[in-house]
């Protein structure tokens, strides 16, 4: 797919997740993790668990949790946004009389992103608006454990938390190397109860991050070997049989944490942008959006294109269709202030003059084909 050796174009000094642990109930060892954060202090940990579980429970009881730590339970109905994580921030500066240990995300995307953000806010002060853009994070945040329990988003090994300022409508994430995990656990029993659908958006997440990122100009080598890596695992889950069997969860586990490594090191593209605009102005969830904007990206990525289409098939799934056919005009206008305010990854798509291709009118024939 890609011919890489010498391209040297994209972000060049890459940050990792310090140290990851992988396998089928791996979840157990999150108590001596934090454990070892807390030695002999009586700081607490901060647990940010995503809400599904406080009603079906973990498959693992977490015995990580002690007397004094915080466990607050994160509805993932709406995206976060740069308010609620403030709210998120200051309710713990009072209720913690210590600065906390760790602070540990079990969720998707969405638990995980909030967990980066507090950690970081935490440390460095402030608003989470403050620090929406690039390097902008001073100092390192809390010690951030990531547990994620859907596949595809790349959260777990990213360099930015995503959130919307309602008042500005900027859909834009901390990017920094301060908001990349300290330790990510990857057990994947946790993805056994993902619904079908929601499963393929999620998953599709990491495939449409490494199709834009291959087909971008700031490329680097290695990142392009995590997203070859990663297309191939998606390759084999989605068109294989049994999407969701034990294998196909563990091999999207890891395209995940590799599909998040490669946009570290360089960027998204077309799709990311578009799908961007759906959200701040519709409402609609990050994963499914992408879906949906893939119904409009033939012109860019005619192979993904292709590709994709033959996976949504393949599993059978639903992809929401016509949601931008009855708009107004000036949520058009919406919809496209929102999609070209993100200027890297469409210049690393379409090159510094991307307005000059994606004008308004031409951007509204996009969205009118979703
Ligand atoms: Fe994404």
């Amino acid at each position: 797919m890609t011919n890489t050796s010498v391209l040297n174009t994209g972000i060049r000094n890459a940050r990792n997740v310090s140290r990851y642990l992988y396998g089928q109930g791996a979840i157990v060892d999150l108590a001596g993790i934090i454990a070892n954060r807390r030695g002999t202090s009586t700081a607490p940990a901060v647990f940010f668990i995503d809400s599904f579980f406080e009603l079906h429970g973990l498959p693992q009881k977490l015995d990580a949790v002690a007397h004094d730590d915080h466990v607050i339970y994160v509805d993932t109905i709406n995206e976060p946004t740069t308010d609620q994580i403030n709210l998120l921030k200051n309710q713990l500066v009072k209720v913690c009389k210590e600065t906390p240990c760790a602070i540990v995300g079990i969720g998707g995307g969405i638990t995980m992103d909030i967990t980066k953000a507090v950690s970081n806010l935490l440390t460095n002060g402030g608003n989470a608006e403050d620090y929406q853009g690039w390097d902008l994070v001073k100092v390192p945040g809390i010690f951030k454990i990531a547990v994620p329990t859907i596949s595809g988003t790349g959260a777990e090994s990213t360099r930015t938390c995503v959130m919307t300022n309602p008042s500005s409508g900027l859909k834009l994430g901390m990017n920094s190397d301060f908001t990349v995990y300290d330790q990510i656990i990857l057990d994947p029993d946790l993805t056994r109860t993902v619904l079908h659908n929601q499963y393929f958006y999620t998953g599709m997440d990491a495939y449409i991050h490494c199709m834009e990122s291959l087909n971008g100009s700031y490329r680097n080598a290695i990142g392009d070997a995590y997203s070859d890596q990663t297309i191939r695992l998606c390759r084999d889950v989605f068109l294989g049989d049994a999407m969701m069997s034990d294998e196909n969860r563990a091999k999207l586990m890891v395209a995940s944490y590799l599909g998040g490594c490669a946009i570290a090191t360089s960027y998204v593209g077309v799709v990311h942008p578009f799908s961007a605009g759906l959200s701040v102005v519709l409402g609609i969830h990050h994963c499914v959006a992408n879906c949906i904007v893939m119904r409009a990206m033939e012109q860019f990525y005619p192979e993904g294109y292709r590709e994709f289409w033959q996976m949504v098939e393949y599993q059978g799934v639903a992809i929401p269709e016509g949601i931008c056919r009855d708009l107004t005009d000036e949520q058009h206008d919406r919809l496209y202030e929102s999609t070209v305010i993100h200027q890297k990854p469409l210049i690393n798509a379409l090159g510094e003059n991307y307005k000059d291709i994606l004008t308004r009118e031409k951007a509204k024939e996009i969205f009118l084909k979703m």
